[in-house]
């Protein structure tokens, strides 16, 4: 065909000619789709903007097309258009003039597009359009000095995107003539330095600057801004300026993923609400402050840029007393940190917090006494630290009477008010897992007052619905250890030999999740565990399945690495109509009793995890695939099948007997020969 070389172009000119007979034929478009104002055009390969559409149209959206150009005359009959939507095409240049008659015009998207190379028309074209408000200029490949050039003079943008470009430093001819500027992006540019970027930004309220390169943001003193996300950069130092007097409007401060070495130096006035830290180094060094221990410290830290050094910003570095404003926060994100300890009277200074997040850091004590959280405290994530102690009288415990969730895996308490779980009124869930505790009998943790014995009690706790007691060595749980309650979640896997069966009868009713994982166990009876939808006996020495199981509506249900050989049909038969989820591998399955994969498999609603890593074994002890074992290699679906092999066998060894007979005797009469070939030579009827 010699269409071939024309193919580019014609795909070119295709879908506006497809639109133009369209139009003169009949009023609708099959490039784009009308709704009300707007035409929507996106992924249709097209190459210019569309001239048939109705000239009322206010929205075009144009994303995922091959426009190269916006040419002068391309929105001229559009003068209604207030939103244009140009992302994702190959968009080098807007000419100048396009948007001379776009007085309505607030909204332009211009991301994933060329903009770099043809940026100094397109400043030209933005220049016309008296009421912009929304620029998206992300991901064009923009330098900081096109940038600027694009950005001059358009004083009434409100949004700016300017995400995913290549700016490196920001200073005071970054924005200056955006007044009106409400909210940026700066996301996953290469920024490493700023300075006095948003001086006659005063409206700036969000402001996003993750994913950069910046090594410390001093002299903070934006007092308008509410977000400011600086997440995922190099930073050492968060510096407010200390001496201004207004209330900062800051509400959320994300400096997750940074180098921070101290906790940020906060506004002295503010209404910081959520404070994100995880992922940096921050602790406390309220123990090198005293004057006479350490007498040569040094208190300040002078920082410089490129153009003139900023000064003296003078920190007092070890004074933990000065973090400014955090009486606000209600969310303090500190994962993953080297907290050894909080300074003194650091909790207390905030009365609304509700949440503390501590996983990953150094703690190796917690005196709730001594702390004072408020009752504002909803949840406390103190897993993965060094606590071996916690302290709380009974007054201290009784202020927390919100307290919702309260997670202490991954220590290593040794001592505990046996009575904390029983003093706090709004638990719903505990996780204790992975500490040496015991569960109180129940005497002694009437008797017992304070902190001595290693062991726990939520005696009608009637709040309490979620329990994690993962490997915490337990080896009996009292009979009486759960009256009262009425859980929902009960997870005691990881605690090898655990005798348990009479203490849980008590939450039958209620449990809804059981974890019993590798507790060694080889039975149990689960008919009255009515409620039951997620159980895991995974690594227990189960050879049957409890045919109490049966009649539970279960969901999800872990099996792995038990003794199973197989699961009758009519077991398989009935769990399939209910089960979701099915984990089964790391079962001593027989190849020729797999019936129960077939039932499994057909059920669209079942899910067997890992199914294709299900293994069996055959009679002679080869394991294969439970997928693609042919089971015609089963003689029979039973145990007989072992008396065909060795039948098969025997026949098979005569015959080579006979064979040998035969080659030992061929020097032999010709008269013996027949006789014997006649004797073991028929045909045999396997
Ligand atoms: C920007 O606006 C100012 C004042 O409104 C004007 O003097 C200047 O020429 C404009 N600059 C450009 C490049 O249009
Ligand atoms: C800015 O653009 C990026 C990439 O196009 C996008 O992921 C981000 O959500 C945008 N920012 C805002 C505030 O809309
Ligand atoms: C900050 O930005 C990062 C990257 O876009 C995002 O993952 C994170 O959720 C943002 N933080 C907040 C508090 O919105
Ligand atoms: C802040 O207040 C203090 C005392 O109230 C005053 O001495 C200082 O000058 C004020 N600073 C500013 C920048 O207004
Ligand atoms: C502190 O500085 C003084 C004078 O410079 C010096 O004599 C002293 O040894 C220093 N002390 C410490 C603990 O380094
Ligand atoms: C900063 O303070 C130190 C000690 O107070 C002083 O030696 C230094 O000259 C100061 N630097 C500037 C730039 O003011
Ligand atoms: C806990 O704090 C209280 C109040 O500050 C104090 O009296 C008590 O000695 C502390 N307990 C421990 C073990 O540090
Ligand atoms: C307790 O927590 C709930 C849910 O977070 C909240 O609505 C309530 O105001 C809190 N109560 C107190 C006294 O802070
Ligand atoms: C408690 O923290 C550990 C470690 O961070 C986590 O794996 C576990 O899911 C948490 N428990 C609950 C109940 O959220
Ligand atoms: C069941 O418990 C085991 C042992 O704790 C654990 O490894 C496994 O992930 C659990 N199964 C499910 C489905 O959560």
């Amino acid at each position: 065909m010699p269409v071939h070389g024309l193919t580019p172009i014609l795909l070119c000119l295709l879908p506006s000619w497809i639109i133009l007979t369209q139009v003169s034929s009949h009023p609708q478009h099959s490039r784009c789709q009308l709704k009300q104002k707007a035409a929507l055009c996106n992924d249709a390969k097209l190459c210019y903007v569309p001239p048939g559409l109705p000239d009322y149209i206010e929205e075009i959206q144009l994303n995922y097309n091959q426009i190269q150009t916006l040419q002068d005359d391309s929105v001229l009959r559009y003068p209604s258009l207030k939103t244009l939507s140009l992302a994702c095409n190959s968009l080098e240049k807007i000419e100048s003039n396009t948007f001379q008659d776009s007085k309505l015009l607030e909204s332009l998207n211009l991301a994933n597009n060329n903009l770099y190379s043809g940026f100094q028309e397109t400043s030209h074209a933005l220049k016309q359009i008296p009421g912009l408000r929304a620029l998206d200029l992300s991901e064009n490949k923009l330098d900081g000095e096109m940038a600027a050039t694009l950005l001059q003079n358009l004083t009434s943008l409100e949004y700016l995107n300017l995400s995913g470009n290549l700016l490196l430093r920001l200073d005071e001819n970054s924005f200056k003539d955006l007044h009106l500027l409400k909210e940026l992006d700066l996301q996953r540019n290469i920024i490493f330095e700023i300075d006095a970027a948003f001086k006659s930004n005063r409206k700036l309220q969000r402001l996003n600057l993750a994913f950069n390169y910046l090594p410390c943001l001093t002299d903070f003193d934006m007092s308008q801004l509410v977000v400011l996300n600086a997440s995922h950069n190099f930073i050492e130092w968060f510096i407010s300026r200390q001496d201004i007097n207004d209330t900062f409007q800051l509400e959320t401060l994300d400096l997750s993923d940074n180098k921070l070495l101290f906790f940020p130096f906060l506004p002295s006035y503010s209404q910081l609400r959520n404070l994100y830290l995880s992922h940096n180094t921050i602790m406390f060094y309220e123990h090198l402050a005293d004057d006479t221990t350490f007498p040569n410290l040094t208190n300040t830290v002078e920082f410089y840029n490129m153009k003139h050094h900023t000064g003296n910003v003078t920190a007092q570095l070890w004074d933990d007393s000065l973090h400014g404003d955090i009486s606000s926060i209600e969310i303090l994100d500190l994962r993953v940190n080297q907290v050894k300890y909080f300074p003194k009277g650091f909790i207390q200074k905030m009365p609304a917090l509700a949440r503390l997040q501590m996983w990953t850091n150094c703690l190796a004590t917690l005196n709730l006494t001594f702390e004072q959280f408020s009752d504002t405290l909803y949840e406390l994530d103190l897993s993965n630290n060094r606590l071996n102690q916690i302290v709380a009288d009974e007054g201290s415990l009784s202020a927390l009477s919100n307290l919702t969730y309260i997670n202490l895996s991954l220590n290593n308490l040794q001592q505990f008010p046996s009575r904390l779980f029983s003093s706090l009124s709004s638990l719903r869930s505990v996780d204790l897992s992975y500490n040496n505790v015991n569960i109180c009998p129940s005497e002694e943790a009437e008797i017992s007052t304070d902190t001595i014995p290693v062991c726990v009690d939520w005696k009608n706790v009637a709040s309490l619905k979620q329990l994690y007691l993962k490997g915490c060595n337990l080896k009996i749980i009292p009979a009486s250890a759960f009256t009262g309650l009425s859980l929902t979640h009960l997870e005691l896997s990881d605690n090898p030999g655990l005798i348990v069966e009479q203490s849980i009868h008590c939450l039958s009713r209620s449990l809804q999740h059981l974890g019993l994982g590798n507790t060694h166990i080889q039975d149990f009876d689960f008919s009255d565990f009515h409620s039951l939808r997620s159980l895991n006996i995974s690594s227990n020495f189960f050879y049957h399945l409890p045919n109490s199981l049966l009649n539970l509506d279960l969901k999800v249900l872990d099996l792995r690495c038990n003794r199973l050989s197989t699961i009758p049909s009519g077991q398989a038969n009935t769990l399939s109509l209910k089960l979701h989820h099915v984990f089964l591998t790391g079962n001593p399955f027989n190849c020729c009793q797999t019936e129960w994969f077939r039932t499994f498999e057909a059920k669209k609603t079942v899910n067997m995890v890992g199914k294709s890593d299900l293994e069996c074994k055959d009679i002679v002890q080869v394991t294969h695939r439970v997928e693609h074992f042919q089971s015609f290699l089963c003689l029979h679906q039973d145990g007989e099948s072992i008396y065909w092999y060795i039948l098969l066998f025997l026949s098979v060894s005569l015959t080579c007997v006979g064979i040998s007979i035969i080659a030992l005797l061929t020097f032999k009469s010709k008269m013996l020969r027949m006789s014997i070939k006649n004797k073991c030579l028929k045909p045999t009827s396997y």
